[in-house]
């Protein structure tokens, strides 16, 4: 007999939570080898990704009706059967015992007691970080960044992200889109995308006319770019480079995009495994990171020309804290978009227009 969506799921998840498989990766492999419908596939999705994304807030569900610890297998269906019950709307009947069946045999009727209990509680939770279901730290974090503005971003971050598609037929969130716009690459100028895979804004930047060039550290990733520009037959030229020491001469390009490595922090809902990923300390090693890349950027910028700097989170240390590189000096214009000022930069939040939330800041190097 064929898999069923829920089995297909409890496999998925087995491989995010025991291997450290990216969620993103493990689903599309795993639906590839099936035979299941449309239907069902879309199922298997919102299966893995909210059972991931809301692990801690199943677990709290869970954890009142349990005394010791549950083995591995049994705590992944009852997580499995909790998100189903408490945020996915699937009615009691079905989402019990569908799911007890997917559990050991020898806990089957455990997890069935526990299952039927959570359809009944209402919850009372013990905090904003458990409801959430995020860690400690990154509530906190964004309380401190956001405020109380910090909630809604939260909870944006829990739904899945709309599916847009670019007039070419590429997928790209639009929040991104407005990044690209922001460079203003016009026809016939020299662009340069330090950090492009995998390759989204190079190829809308190169749609206009532009010269782009897309520099990428990783191999897998550098494919991935060369593989997007082909299939776009954009006018793209992709380098393997290591952005703090591209191999370019200075002051070369009429614009650089430093979109750079970030902590993701305002992509959460995209990656749902990140947020049990990330650890604080990461922030500091990608602030450095991020410093290095912006001096040699701004470095290949020419007399007057434009440097972009943009990241998917929502952090001040990650962005607007960066000083304005030696020599230029930041543009205060309000670009294309549902931006909010911020400091000297531009801020969009999840909630704001249900795209990533994401920081822009623009330099113009001056004439001499
Ligand atoms: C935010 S992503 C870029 C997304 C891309 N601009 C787009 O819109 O499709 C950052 C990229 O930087 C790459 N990266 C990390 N360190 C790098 C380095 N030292 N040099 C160049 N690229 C690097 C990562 O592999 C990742 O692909």
């Amino acid at each position: 007999m064929a898999e069923s969506a829920r089995a297909v799921a409890l496999r998925c998840l087995q491989r995010i939570e025991d291997e450290g498989a990216y969620a993103n990766l493990a689903v599309p492999a795993a639906l590839d080898a099936t035979g299941l419908e449309t239907r069902d596939r879309a199922f298997v999705t919102e299966l893995v990704y909210g059972t991931t994304r809301m692990r801690r807030a199943c677990d709290a569900l869970v954890d009142r009706f349990v005394v010791s610890e549950p083995d591995a297998p049994t705590r992944r269906v009852l997580r499995l059967g909790a998100y189903q019950l408490a945020f996915a709307g699937v009615a009691a009947h079905a989402a019990v015992g569908e799911t007890v069946a997917l559990a050991p045999k020898r806990t089957r009727g455990f997890v069935n007691a526990v299952l039927r209990k959570v359809a009944r509680i209402e919850m009372v939770w013990p905090d904003r970080a458990t409801e959430l279901s995020y860690p400690d730290w990154i509530v906190e974090r964004l309380q401190r960044e956001l405020g109380d503005e910090a909630d809604a971003a939260l909870r944006r971050m829990n739904l899945p992200a709309p599916v847009t598609v670019r007039d070419d037929g590429y997928t790209q969130d639009r929040a991104s889109q407005w990044v690209a716009e922001a460079v203003g690459a016009e026809r016939g100028e020299r662009v340069l995308d330090l950090c492009a895979a995998p390759g989204g804004k190079s190829t809308a930047m190169a749609a206009g006319g532009a010269w782009v060039v897309a520099g990428e550290l990783g191999a897998a990733r550098v494919r991935l770019v060369q593989s997007n520009v082909d299939r776009l037959d954009a006018d793209v030229d992709v380098v393997r480079a290591d952005g703090t020491s591209p191999p370019f001469a200075s002051g070369t390009f009429d614009r650089v995009l430093l979109d750079a490595p970030c902590s993701g922090l305002g992509a959460l809902r995209r990656r749902p495994d990140a947020r049990w990923r990330i650890r604080p300390e990461d922030l500091d090693d990608l602030v450095v990171l991020q410093s290095r890349l912006l001096r040699a950027a701004a470095d290949l910028v020419r007399p007057g020309g434009l440097l972009v700097y943009s990241v998917c989170t929502l952090t001040a240390a990650e962005s607007i804290d960066h000083p304005v590189p030696d020599g230029f000096e930041v543009v205060t214009d309000r670009p294309d978009g549902a931006w909010r000022e911020y400091a000297s930069g531009w801020r969009v939040l999840p909630q704001d227009d249900d795209t990533d939330g994401m920081v822009l800041i623009r330099y113009r190097r001056r004439a001499s």
